[in-house]
């Protein structure tokens, strides 16, 4: 995600901007003063200059990535999507997911006790799931999504029937499409007596959300948590949408993620709630969260039942942590303690330099050494 402007780029290399569109245009690349250039396009033509890209960005998770172990040419299997919940304040986000969490089959099979972690799996009759990211959506997304890291796959926006399109429903819409996830509509409160989701989809379709009844390719599906009413029509259209994006993730491999909440508790010390992406995640482990290593002590399920290893698509709390990482750090099963001392430190640095340039652009430090 980080990239340069083509200005910048020639002012610190100390040559003139033409020079370097002329070499990009000889290489294929169409750029002008104000192109953005990512780290592979600077990499392709720097040679030229007698310079060498280094991206010291990327080096933790490609350190990380390299030391990845399993089978990595596993198949991929079809993992469970991701889900996030936003909408307007009172809209019924979390009476939703209190009615998703009650249409979990294996819930009452685990005697209805679900633990508060963050993040939960929902079992549909024919034994798919999926994974609800429990945190208020909007931060969580932000946070997340400003640290480039995508943790959903699809967002539920809810909108209440009798109260209509607001400005956080707007918002909720504005950062879906950013993070380039399908949304599907949830209108909620249907048994209201103002309710009245028509006027729900003609205000929807100002921001270019228009219903498939009505030609456009967004579900919209009435419910109300209330009354637990629609929740199983909702679900399965959040199974239809997750098999139209193939979600895939290889179990064999060595286990890869994001942190979606962490606190220090007493007497447990760091506890850290993952969502992991790929890979597998077993007690035992060597494990890197954002800077912060550890070994997995133990790992707990949203049912809150102690398990053994966690696939990909789902959350886990875990233990072992040396300290507290942040929401929305990339968390990484490493081979040896050695690495997992090398991927922290390397972080580390990483933090700080960042914390240093707050806006996150490369600077000419940070991916260049001369030659
Ligand atoms: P914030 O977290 O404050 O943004 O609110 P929220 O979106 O989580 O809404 P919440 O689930 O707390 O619901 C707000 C109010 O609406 C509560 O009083 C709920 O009981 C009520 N409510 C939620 N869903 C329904 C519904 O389907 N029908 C009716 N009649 N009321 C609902
Ligand atoms: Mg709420």
């Amino acid at each position: 995600n980080n990239t340069m402007k083509l200005s910048d780029l020639a002012m610190e290399m100390g040559v003139k901007a033409p020079q370097l569109v002329k070499v990009l245009m000889q290489n294929g690349v169409m750029a002008n003063m104000n192109t953005d250039l990512d780290f592979d396009t600077i990499a392709l033509i720097v040679p030229e200059f007698k310079w060498e890209a280094e991206n010291v960005f990327k080096t933790a998770d490609a350190r990380a990535e390299e030391t990845a172990f399993g089978d990595l040419e596993a198949e991929s299997i079809i993992r469970p999507p991701v889900v996030t919940v936003m909408g307007h304040v009172d809209h019924g986000k979390t009476s939703l997911l209190d009615a998703i969490r009650n249409a979990d089959v294996a819930a009452g099979e685990a005697g209805g006790i679900t633990q508060h972690i963050g993040a939960y799996s929902v079992k549909l009759e024919d034994g798919s799931l999926i994974t609800f990211l429990d945190t208020p959506g909007h931060e969580a997304f932000t946070a997340m999504r400003a640290r480039g890291a995508n943790a959903t796959d699809i967002a539920i926006i809810v909108v209440a029937a009798d109260d209509g399109m607001m400005p956080q429903t707007q918002e909720a819409v504005n950062h879906a499409k950013a993070a380039g996830v399908p949304m599907i509509v949830a209108v909620n409160k249907m048994d209201k007596p103002g309710a009245n989701p028509d006027r729900i989809k003609q205000q929807l379709t100002e921001l270019q959300i228009v219903p498939e009844e009505w030609g456009g390719n967004t579900i919209f599906a009435e419910v109300s948590a209330l009354k637990k009413t629609g929740i199983k029509e909702l679900l399965e259209q959040v199974k239809l949408l997750a098999e139209v994006a193939e979600l895939k993730a290889n179990p064999k491999r060595s286990g890869t993620g994001l942190v979606i909440e962490a606190k220090m508790e007493k007497g447990k010390g760091p506890v850290a709630t993952l969502l992991v992406k790929d890979g597998t995640v077993e007690v035992g482990q060597y494990i890197v969260a954002g800077h912060m290593k550890g070994r997995v002590r133990s790992l707990t399920n949203d049912k809150g039942e102690r398990v053994q290893s966690v696939g990909p698509g789902l959350p886990v709390e875990v233990l072992g942590l040396e300290a507290v990482p942040a929401a929305g750090d990339k968390f990484d099963i490493v081979k040896d303690e050695a690495t997992a001392v090398e991927v922290s430190t390397l972080r580390k640095e990483q933090a700080e330099k960042s914390s240093a340039t707050p806006n996150a652009k490369m600077s000419l430090e940070d991916i260049f050494s001369k030659v």
